[in-house]
């Protein structure tokens, strides 16, 4: 049996019909008025679906953090606090601008920023936290606000992996001065290849964002964006519209496969994810931390199980950050997780049977 960990396959069969009559629309748009006005009004239609506020679409997740960062007032010399169990595009957006990126741990149980470290990697040179909803879980937003206000400090949160994820019910964007979202691909929400989107409840920050994406403007902050065509495209719109009519259905289904995960998985030698009590964790990837994870990663692929790694390496330990000085030992939980992660397939187009099938061979595995 093969367990395939994104089925895109399978999605794109799912959506077939769908994607067919919305790419007829599209070609159908005689003008660059009409494809304009079919970019800007469904924009903000997936805007609204994804949180309260305003919203600007973007080219990519990257380009939405830079944005908010540059549109924010943040560059040169400035610090961000984040973490360094991530994805390197947390990082990229804040270094693109200047600003210097700067680490704290993250939990070990839920693998998302400590909020109890925040405070400590606080300088007169900070200007805001960036909290990264890791594998579709909303870090501890309470907490977070609380030390941005006292500290007088901006709060951007990368949503990228957490479309409708929540945090004491509240969506990203709701307790931040702006959330961005990611459109690639194996998100929970993708388009067929890329895209982004900050919401904000700030109008000033979308008027500054729709201009930082437009490469022909002239204003002296576009000196400091992508200097690059950066809108979401309508082709990713028109994928992206077939999709969010199935995303509540399709996430409840990945929380349906965690429980299944968790339930059978639990008397095993391996450390399961924990959900914060206070989240909705939508769970773009399951991720469970074993000793032997790369053999247990070699067993299941020979059993046609695909598994993911995520990530292999903390961001402090990558080529790209060594010049912010960090050595092995700084962040032992994030080097701990990034040596026993590994990612289980949680797509919603997986049938029963595959789960129990992986679920089956973990087992033996560890027989
Ligand atoms: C945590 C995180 N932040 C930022 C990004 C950047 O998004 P994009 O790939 O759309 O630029 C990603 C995308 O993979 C991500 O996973």
């Amino acid at each position: 049996m093969g367990v395939s960990y994104n089925n895109y396959k399978r999605m794109n069969e799912f959506l077939r019909q769908d994607i067919k009559k919305e790419l007829e629309i599209l070609l159908s748009l005689d003008n660059d008025y009409a494809l304009f006005k079919y970019q800007y009004e469904n924009e903000k239609q997936i805007g609204k679906m994804l949180g309260s506020g305003y919203s600007v679409g973007t080219s990519s997740g990257t380009a939405a953090l830079q944005f908010c960062l540059v549109g924010l007032g943040i560059g040169e010399n400035d610090e961000v606090i984040t973490v360094p169990h991530t994805y390197i595009a947390t990082l990229l957006p804040i270094s693109n601008t200047g600003a210097i990126p700067v680490l704290a741990d993250v939990l070990g149980d839920t693998m998302l920023i400590d909020p109890d470290k925040i405070e400590e990697r606080i300088t007169e040179k900070t200007k805001a936290i960036m909290p990264v909803h890791l594998y579709g879980q909303m870090a501890n937003m309470d907490k977070i606000r609380k030390i941005g206000e006292r500290h007088n400090l901006m709060v951007i949160e990368d949503a990228a992996q957490a479309h409708l994820g929540r945090y004491g019910g509240k969506l990203p964007g709701n307790k931040s001065h702006a959330a961005c979202y990611s459109f690639y691909l194996n998100k929970v929400l993708g388009g067929i290849s890329n895209g982004g989107i900050v919401i904000t409840k700030s109008r000033k920050l979308q008027d500054k964002i729709r201009i930082l994406r437009n490469p022909e403007s002239n204003d002296p902050l576009v000196l400091k964006s992508l200097r690059t065509p950066a809108y979401l495209d309508w082709e990713q719109i028109a994928f992206i519209k077939c999709k969010i009519k199935h995303l509540r259905e399709w996430l409840e289904r990945r929380r349906e496969i965690a429980k299944m995960y968790n339930e059978e998985l639990a008397h095993l030698p391996i450390i399961l994810p924990k959900e914060d009590k206070k989240a909705y964790h939508v769970y773009r990837d399951f991720v469970i931390r074993a000793n032997k994870r790369d053999k247990l990663v070699k067993y299941l692929s020979r059993k046609g199980i695909e598994t993911n790694i995520h990530y292999e390496q903390p961001v402090h330990l990558s080529l790209t950050y060594k010049y912010l000085g960090y050595k092995k030992g700084d962040f032992p939980v994030s080097e701990s997780i990034c040596q026993q992660a590994i990612s289980l397939p949680v797509n919603p187009f997986l049938a029963n049977d595959e789960i129990f099938y992986t679920i089956r061979k973990i087992k033996d595995f560890f027989k």
